[in-house]
């Protein structure tokens, strides 16, 4: 479904050279050609961030976060500024007419403790980005961050109405089961295996 390019003349993807240094993410062409880089956050990208999440659908927005309220300025700093001994986030971006880089989706993880091997993850895609493979592509990339910083299970809690997330995650090889004492939510999780065993089950046509 994706592929990264490594070539630094890749129209609309500018970084190209520098991320095709890294397996994990870079820029990347999408089923239907478009192409968006996906990189680690950074403080920098707080107006990027903002604009993102006030651009979502009241849908989408709720189903991120369980309710469709406004970001406080605290928490959007806490998303952009992460603790990396705790936390990686990964933005997806495309470069717009006049130069200017524009946010369609972000994935992140945050560890339940510094030394755990568990962390939890959550993601969202720009409502105009949707049903086109960038959630896929995103938590591959994260995949890759996750492995790299030896979390083992990487687990989620969504709404067992998200029949997008439910099936993305099934794509991707994340059990899916009710949460405990809540019907109206499911628990996706998925152990992060060595990329030998990844690349095994990708050729049977499961995760990867
Ligand atoms: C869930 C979400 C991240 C999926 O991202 P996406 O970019 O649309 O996903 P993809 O295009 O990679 O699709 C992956 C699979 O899910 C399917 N899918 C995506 N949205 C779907 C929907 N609304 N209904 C049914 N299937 C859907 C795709 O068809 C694809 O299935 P396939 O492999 O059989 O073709 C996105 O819909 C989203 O941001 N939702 C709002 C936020 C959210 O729910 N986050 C999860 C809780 S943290």
């Amino acid at each position: 479904m994706l592929r990264l390019i490594g070539s630094p003349d890749a129209a609309r993807c500018q970084d190209a050279a520098q991320w095709a240094a890294a397996e994990s993410y870079g820029c990347t062409v999408l089923a239907d050609g478009s192409r968006v880089t996906i990189r680690p956050i950074t403080p920098d990208d707080r107006p990027l961030e903002l604009a993102f999440v006030r651009g979502l659908s009241r849908q989408t927005r709720y189903q991120r976060l369980l309710s469709a309220r406004d970001l406080a300025p605290d928490e959007l700093r806490r998303l952009v500024e992460i603790d990396r001994s705790r936390e990686q986030a990964l933005i997806a971006t495309v470069t717009m007419d006049d130069g200017s880089e524009d946010q369609v989706g972000v994935a992140r993880y945050v560890r339940d403790s510094r030394d755990g091997g568990e962390a939890e993850v959550a993601i969202v895609v720009a409502d105009a980005w949707q049903r086109r493979g960038l959630g896929d592509a995103l938590l591959r990339a994260l995949f890759q961050e996750a492995r790299a910083d030896g979390i083992e299970l990487l687990y989620g809690i969504t709404q067992f109405t998200n029949r997008g997330m439910l099936r993305l995650a099934q794509r991707l090889g994340f059990r899916v089961a009710h949460q405990p004492g809540d019907a109206t939510l499911m628990r996706i999780a998925r152990t992060m295996e060595p990329r030998w065993m990844e690349r095994r089950r990708a050729v049977a046509g499961v995760g990867g």
